[in-house]
Formats: structure tokens, C-alpha cells, sequence
């Protein structure tokens, strides 16, 4: 039995994760939303497990994580074994050059500090709320879900212009992932960066939130095709789970993959 909370659970790839790790009846699984009424509805029609509780979080307040916090431990006897941080935007303009957002200066801004704020300093809050029920968890494992378009060798060999303010603020997520693991990877904790490939969740995207990413997707599209020739497209969320929980699964604080960031493979290939 484990227990699991995944920050960002409301669509997409965080659904998927309430999905199958509340598989296993033993598991007790925490799904942090800001919309929760429609989040339970959600989960009611499509897992209705009894291991699956959905609280409220809205990331961009972090005063809204110590609630968070006290309503998991209550279903999870105050600790908690991995918690799985996954929620994140990609900004308005994901379909702009650096030039582009820099003809219109507020977009520039927009871009960089929407993404920072989400991406970066908002998941710096999260695991830290986390950390006091972590310490007490049997496995100890921490999950930052990133992106291998941080990969600065993959930006700059296949000139990936797009996504500047995700695929920075990306970056700098991936260097927090690191400094926690500096300080915890001692206290046995494992913290662990994982992009999980190019995934299709446009189904569950029902605010258009991914519109600009929509817009750079043939130009993203091309480019992965350079890099990897064999690529057939987007993966299922389905698919990309079950692999990302392949290799977290087995990761350990020790193994010497700790502080870093893989991908859904387990390595440093993207799709
Ligand atoms: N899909 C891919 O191909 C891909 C590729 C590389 C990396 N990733 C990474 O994988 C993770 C999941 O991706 P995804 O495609 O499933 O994303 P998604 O469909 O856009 O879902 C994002 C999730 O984050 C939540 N979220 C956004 N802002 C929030 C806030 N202020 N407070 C709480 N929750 C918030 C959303 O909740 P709402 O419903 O409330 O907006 C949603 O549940 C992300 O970290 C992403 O960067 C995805």
C-alpha cells in the first residue's frame, strides 16, 4: 500500500495518474484540483473508485496548500509517499519566437512571468508544503513532471524556437528539482524530473488552454521528426503512465539518477 498525491489532477496526465495508480485498492490516491465539485463528478464517471479523494488547491495562491495539506493527511494518516507534481500552463504565446513576443514587449512579460510564477516558483511551494508528510513517508519519493524541450542540447541542435517561456521556465524547474534533491537526497528522499514524451491530452482540454500550443504543434512536429525519424506521433496518456510509472517505480534515492530529469523511457531520449 502507498500512498500518492498528484498536484494538477483535473484533465490530462494527472487524471490518467488518479487512474492507475488507484488500481491497486490498497493505494490511497489525493488528486489536489481547483475546480472540485466538477473534478469529483469526473472521477465519479469514469474511475468511481473509494481510493481516489479529490481536494482543493489553486497553485497560484500558495496560502491555499496548508488546507491542502491538512485534508490529505487526514485520509492518509499524516504521511505521505510520493507526491507527484504535475500540474503546469505553457502560456499564451507558445507559438512565438523570442523576437516575436519581443515586438510587443507585455507579451514578452506575460510569457516569462505566467510561466515562472506556475511552473517554477508555484511547484517550489507545493513540494515544500508537502515536504513535513514526505519525510514521514515509507517510499520518500518526489515527481516533478518537466519536459525534454528543457533539454538546452535539444533546443539548440534542432533549433526549437517555440514554447520560450514554458520550455525556460522548464529549465529553471529543472534546476529546483535538483537543489531539493541536494538537500534531501541525504534524508533518503528521492526527487526526480520527468518529461513524459509528447503526449495527446487535447481531449481534455476543454478551457483551450492549449491553443497556442496547438498553433506550434506542425513546427514542433517537424522538428521531432528531425531528431527522431522513427517518431509515429503523439502517445495516449494511457501509454505515457504506464511507462513513466515504469521507471519511477523502480528509481531510487540512491541509484544515481537523483536531482536529475528523464524521460518517460527512463533516459535522455525525448520521444
Ligand atoms: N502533454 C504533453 O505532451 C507534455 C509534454 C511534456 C511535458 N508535459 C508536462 O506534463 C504535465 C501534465 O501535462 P498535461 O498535458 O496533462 O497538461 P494539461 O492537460 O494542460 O493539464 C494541466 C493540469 O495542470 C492544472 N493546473 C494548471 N494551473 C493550475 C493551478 N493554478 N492550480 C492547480 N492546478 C493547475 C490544470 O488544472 P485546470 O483544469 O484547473 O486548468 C490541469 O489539471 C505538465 O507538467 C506538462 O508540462 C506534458
Amino acid at each position: 500500500m502507498s500512498s500518492y498525491v498528484v498536484v494538477g489532477a483535473s484533465r490530462g496526465l494527472g487524471f490518467e495518474y488518479l487512474r492507475q495508480l488507484s488500481e491497486n485498492p490498497e493505494n490511497i490516491v489525493v488528486g489536489l484540483v481547483r475546480n472540485v465539485q466538477a473534478t469529483r463528478d469526473k472521477v465519479a464517471a469514469e474511475i468511481d473508485r473509494p481510493n481516489v479523494h479529490i481536494f482543493y488547491s489553486d497553485l497560484s495562491d500558495y496560502k491555499t496548500l496548508p488546507g491542502a495539506v491538512e485534508e490529505t493527511s487526514k485520509v492518509t494518516g499524516g504521511k505521505l509517499d510520493v507526491l507527484i507534481a504535475n500540474a503546469a500552463v505553457g502560456g499564451d504565446y507558445f507559438d512565438l519566437t523570442l523576437s516575436e513576443l519581443g515586438s510587443d514587449p507585455e507579451k514578452l512579460e506575460k510569457d516569462l512571468t505566467d510561466c515562472f510564477r506556475l511552473n517554477v516558483v508555484a511547484q517550489a511551494h507545493a513540494v515544500n508544503a508537502f515536504m513535513p508528510l514526505v519525510l514521514l513517508g515509507k517510499t520518500k519519493k518526489v515527481i516533478v513532471m518537466t519536459t525534454g524541450m528543457a533539454d538546452v542540447d535539444l533546443v539548440r541542435k534542432y533549433d526549437l524556437w517555440m514554447g520560450v517561456g514554458y520550455c525556460a521556465s522548464k529549465a529553471a524547474l529543472n534546476m529546483i528539482i535538483a537543489k531539493f534533491s541536494a538537500e534531501y537526497r541525504e534524508k533518503g528522499v528521492l526527487f526526480l524530473g520527468i518529461s513524459p514524451g509528447v503526449v495527446d491530452t487535447s481531449a481534455s482540454d476543454t478551457n483551450g488552454a492549449k491553443d497556442a500550443v496547438n498553433r506550434a504543434s506542425s513546427a514542433l512536429g517537424a522538428k521531432l521528426l528531425e531528431y527522431e525519424p522513427e517518431w509515429k506521433g503523439p502517445i495516449q496518456t494511457e501509454e505515457s503512465i504506464k511507462k513513466i510509472l515504469s521507471v519511477t517505480d523502480k528509481a531510487t534515492a540512491e541509484d544515481g539518477n537523483a536531482g536529475d530529469f528523464v524521460s518517460h523511457l527512463g533516459n535522455k531520449r525525448w520521444v
